[in-house]
């Protein structure tokens, strides 16, 4: 049932503004209500986040992120018994526990390590006990959700840090968890997507170990650039969030200026990397590499043609890039693989374990997942790509029996499929 909580805000809200109907939706989406009821909560509340902040009442991402928590949906039915959740801390990182209730004391389980999304700046884990139920129900996984630290209070690189002391606690206490550490899974959902692969890389590299495979749900792995799918579409359900300001919070800057936010939205910090970097990165966020079956009859690609990925010309000394030598430098971590994990050369995206990625077609991310996915093949690792034209950003969380949407739950049907087939 919808929560009654959100229904009474909604209800409210929409007496106030009444322009739900010119909120953007894809051409031919069947459940175009539904879709408008979501996106006018959430960008409802990051306006009024917005607003809040700019009075200096509380801080813009504190009050979105406590909003997005209040309002969040489990999902979860109650009267069903066979999964058991419990809340632990892992060496001083909050995780939840999914564990199927037939499964005391016998053999140990496969281990799926979930990390949510949300720009790293809001969490709503509730939204996601529908969905980790569902796969703990159907594949016999033990799952643990990673309740790790926010920016921009806990900014780069705490969140993924917080994410890796979970995962060697783990693979620490797997006899104490019942767990098979043979058979760890790693997930991630947008910028979950992004610490995942954050994790695989560190875990081949300094404890060579591969996971089982990872599952990467419409990750953020760039924060660099803006692609054609974000030109294309108003970006599904993530432009309802300020996403320019996330960044720069992820980075560590709590307060986020007007000037700030146009330095990258200009493409004036593209103009901070050498001839060299500029070269390297070009050739990582090549348009070309996306296979044209992904392309045919989108319009947006041929706009961005007479778009550059870098800007030309010089930096007046009065831009905040040149003045401010601390921002300046914080932003160019953006361009770094550490931040952007899909910037990451190929003899490094290597030691990436096997990956199942879901992509949407109704999704500004679109384009840097399918990128991502054809510089792994090239560096040797097997990628089975799941790409959904009638989905959007946002769409897995949306599962749950009343609220969910069609496309939801054909999304989790073939991640299960896909879990089954390789656990
Ligand atoms: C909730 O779980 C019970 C017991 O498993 C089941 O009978 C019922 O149909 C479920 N309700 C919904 C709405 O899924
Ligand atoms: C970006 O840089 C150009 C010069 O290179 C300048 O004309 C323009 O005003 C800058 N834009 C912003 C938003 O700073």
């Amino acid at each position: 049932m919808l929560s009654k909580k959100l229904a009474i805000f909604i209800a409210l809200v929409s007496v106030l503004f009444l322009d739900i109907n010119k909120i953007y939706v894809k051409h031919d989406f069947e459940e175009s209500y539904k879709y408008r009821l979501c996106y006018f909560t959430t960008s409802t509340l990051s306006k009024l986040a917005n607003l809040v902040g700019t009075l200096n009442l509380v801080p813009e991402y504190k009050f979105l992120r406590d909003s997005i928590d209040y309002l969040s949906i489990s999902g979860l039915n109650k009267s069903d018994q066979s999964v058991n959740i419990e809340f632990k801390n892992f060496n001083n990182v909050n995780v939840q526990i999914y564990r199927p209730n037939n499964n005391k004391n016998v053999s140990p389980l496969g281990v799926l390590i979930f990390i949510h999304g949300g720009c790293y700046f809001v969490r709503n884990l509730d939204s996601y006990d529908s969905l980790l139920s569902t796969i703990v129900k159907e594949t016999n996984l033990l799952v643990i959700s990673i309740n790790y630290r926010l920016a921009p209070e806990h900014p780069y690189p705490i969140p993924t840090d917080d994410c890796w002391n979970v995962v060697e606690y783990v693979l620490k206490n797997a006899q104490g968890l019942n767990i098979n550490p043979e058979k760890l899974i790693l997930a991630g959902d947008s910028a979950g997507g992004n610490a995942a692969m954050v994790l695989s890389k560190r875990l081949a590299k300094e404890k060579k170990i591969k996971p089982l495979f990872q599952v990467l749900i419409y990750p953020w792995v760039q924060l660099a650039f803006t692609m054609p799918s974000s030109l294309g579409y108003k970006g599904g359900f993530i432009s309802a969030l300020d996403i320019t300001k996330a960044k720069l919070w992820y980075l560590g800057l709590n307060e986020v200026s007007a000037e700030m936010k146009a330095a990258i939205t200009s493409n004036n910090h593209t103009l901070l990397l050498s001839e060299g970097e500029k070269n390297l990165i070009e050739s990582y966020m090549d348009v070309n590499l996306i296979p044209d079956k992904y392309k045919i009859g989108k319009s947006y690609y041929d706009l961005y043609k007479n778009l550059p990925l870098f800007n030309t010309g010089t930096l007046d000394p009065n831009n905040i890039l040149v003045r401010d030598k601390n921002f300046a430098d914080k932003v160019k971590m953006l361009f770094s693989e550490k931040v952007s994990p899909s910037l990451d050369s190929l003899d490094q995206l290597k030691y990436q374990p096997k990956t199942y990625q879901i992509t949407c077609e109704w999704d500004s991310l679109k384009d840097e997942g399918l990128i991502l996915a054809e510089r792994m093949k090239q560096a040797g690792v097997d990628v089975e790509m799941a790409f959904y034209e009638d989905c959007f950003h946002g769409m897995i969380t949306f599962s749950d029996a009343s609220l969910g949407f069609v496309g939801s739950k054909k999304i989790v049907e073939n991640l299960i499929l896909y879990i089954k087939k390789n656990i």
